[in-house]
């Protein structure tokens, strides 16, 4: 953690402990960074993030998996999906995420989060190369044909509002640090990642 908000009282002064995250890091064996999925509900974000997260763990790598659905139950359940609701979502996951790069871990998160400025917003707040985007990149038609939880149905029925892709915007990354193709199967975008991943780090080359 590095940053001082400027909206922060002056009251109030960061403190500076002994034990930090580099420390944690030569514990772990490995660097702490975040690995952010963003796409579609119904892309495979959560799918892919999940078998992510067993491929690093049985390697070896301390993580943890944030999720919309799950963080939505507890940290974020005061939140709808307005705009400023889904702002707000991303930007406790983001400082959350934060938190746990501090404490050493391999973050993975699965969230829509679809607007650009405020995933911008995390990497910049962040050490250069500790914010890897992740685009899942897979058609609305094949979300909406997925359609796992019956969502897009209730919103092209008009009983959801504000639903991503339907009636809310989703802006895609336009240089995402990895993209995949969201109707490969789940296997091929699992060996992409963990060779791609060699480059920060985290998987001997
Ligand atoms: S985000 O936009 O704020 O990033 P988040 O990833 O937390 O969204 O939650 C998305 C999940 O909430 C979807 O996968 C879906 O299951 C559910 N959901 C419920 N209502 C909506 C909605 N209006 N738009 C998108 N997803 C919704």
């Amino acid at each position: 953690m590095s940053e001082i908000k400027a909206s922060v009282s002056p009251d109030i002064v960061w403190h500076s402990h002994v034990l930090g995250k580099a420390q944690r890091e030569a514990a772990n064996g490995h660097p702490a960074l975040v690995i952010w999925f963003t796409g579609l509900s119904g892309s495979g974000k959560s799918t892919l993030a999940g078998a992510l997260e067993q491929a690093l763990f049985s390697r070896g790598i301390k993580t943890y998996l944030l999720d919309g659905d799950n963080v939505r139950h507890g940290l974020c359940s005061d939140l709808g999906f307005s705009e400023t609701d889904r702002r707000e979502n991303i930007r406790r996951v983001g400082e959350i995420s934060k938190l746990m790069v501090d404490a050493g871990l391999v973050v993975l998160t699965a969230f829509i989060s679809p607007d650009k400025k405020g995933r911008q917003k995390i990497r910049e707040s962040m050490k250069e190369g500790t914010f890897i985007e992740v685009h899942v990149d897979t058609p609305l038609e094949v979300c909406e044909a997925r359609d796992p939880k019956g969502l897009y149905k209730k919103a092209r029925a008009g009983e959801l509002r504000h639903f991503t892709g339907i009636d809310a915007a989703y802006e895609a990354p336009e240089q995402p640090d990895i993209y995949l193709d969201g109707s490969q199967p789940v296997g091929i975008s699992i060996e992409k990642l963990l060779f791609i991943l060699k480059n920060y780090g985290i998987l001997p080359e």
